[in-house]
């Protein structure tokens, strides 16, 4: 293909630092953009071999990749790690807040995250706001500077259908809701990526939203997946990669127009 509008969703040679790049959408993102030409920056504070084992994963695929320990939830450490992406490449071309506390449905870790609202243990509220929503606001600062600077650059924080929309708690177990807090600071992702629009539009640099549907991990249960996917006019869950595209939109000039917005695939569940 060799058309000029092919050509604005070029991501070539950018460098794009991806935090919880490690995780399962991250490592989708940073295949398709790091397949793009993409030179990727993975920040996550998993465990470390682990985190190490995903980078390899992407150099095998002749992905330039390489993988920072990082806890967002950490100022010192992220400006440390922002300076040093800076140092080693020169400059921050996107910043993707894709991190967050977000584990699967019936899952150990998730436990606690499906209480009922009115006893919601507050230290687990905390917890989940500093990383979903005060992390991705560290990490903007972190990064806006030097692209203030260059008068460029691009912010894409991943939000959550639960951003627009309540969670039907219907299809979580008996005694299961959706974490409070996940809905509480996901909608608060569109707030701070609208208030940052705002304030860094005039150097040029972009702020959006991705906001995804479920795309349920793997390890799922055939009968969530099922309950999960009754609710939205397609009558299914995403498919793995079925959002790369509207990342490689986002992070490229294709999007150059937009800014402050969110761009959503629910597969029309809000729109129900
Ligand atoms: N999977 C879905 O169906 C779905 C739907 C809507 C939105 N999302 C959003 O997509 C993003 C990715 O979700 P996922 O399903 O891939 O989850 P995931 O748990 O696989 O990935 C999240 C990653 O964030 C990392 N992380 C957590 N705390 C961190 C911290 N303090 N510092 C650095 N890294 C940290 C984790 O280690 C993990 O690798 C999240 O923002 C989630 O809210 C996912």
């Amino acid at each position: 293909m060799n058309s000029e509008a092919y050509k604005m969703f070029s991501v070539e040679n950018k460098v794009i630092v991806i935090t919880g790049g490690a995780g399962f959408l991250g490592m989708q993102f940073a295949k398709a953009l790091g397949l793009a030409g993409a030179q990727i920056v993975i920040w996550d504070n998993c465990d470390f071999s682990f985190l190490q084992s995903q980078a390899v994963l992407l150099r095998q695929k002749n992905i330039k990749c390489i993988a920072q320990d990082v806890d967002l939830t950490d100022m010192v450490v992220v400006n440390k790690m922002a300076n040093s992406v800076i140092e080693k490449f020169d400059r921050i071309d996107v910043l993707i807040n894709n991190a967050a506390l977000n584990p699967a449905v019936d899952s150990a870790e998730a436990e606690q995250m499906f209480s009922p609202y009115e006893k919601y243990p507050v230290d687990l509220f905390k917890k989940e706001v500093e990383v979903d929503l005060i992390g991705t606001h560290l990490c903007i600062q972190a990064a806006a500077p030097q692209m203030i600077k260059r008068r460029s650059g691009v912010i894409l924080n991943i939000s959550s259908e639960y951003a627009n929309i309540a969670a039907d708690n219907r299809i979580y177990g008996e005694g299961q809701f959706k974490s409070i807090a996940y809905i509480a600071a996901k909608s608060g992702v569109l707030g701070l990526t609208r208030g940052w629009a705002s304030y860094l539009g005039e150097y040029g640099v972009r702020v959006n939203a991705f906001t995804p549907g479920g795309m349920p991990k793997p390890e799922v249960s055939e009968e969530f997946r099922r309950k999960y996917s009754s609710l939205n006019m397609l009558g299914r869950t995403a498919n793995p990669g079925e959002y790369d595209g509207a990342i490689l939109f986002l992070c490229s000039d294709a999007s150059s127009f937009m800014t402050g917005n969110q761009l959503v695939m629910d597969g029309g569940k809000s729109a129900w």
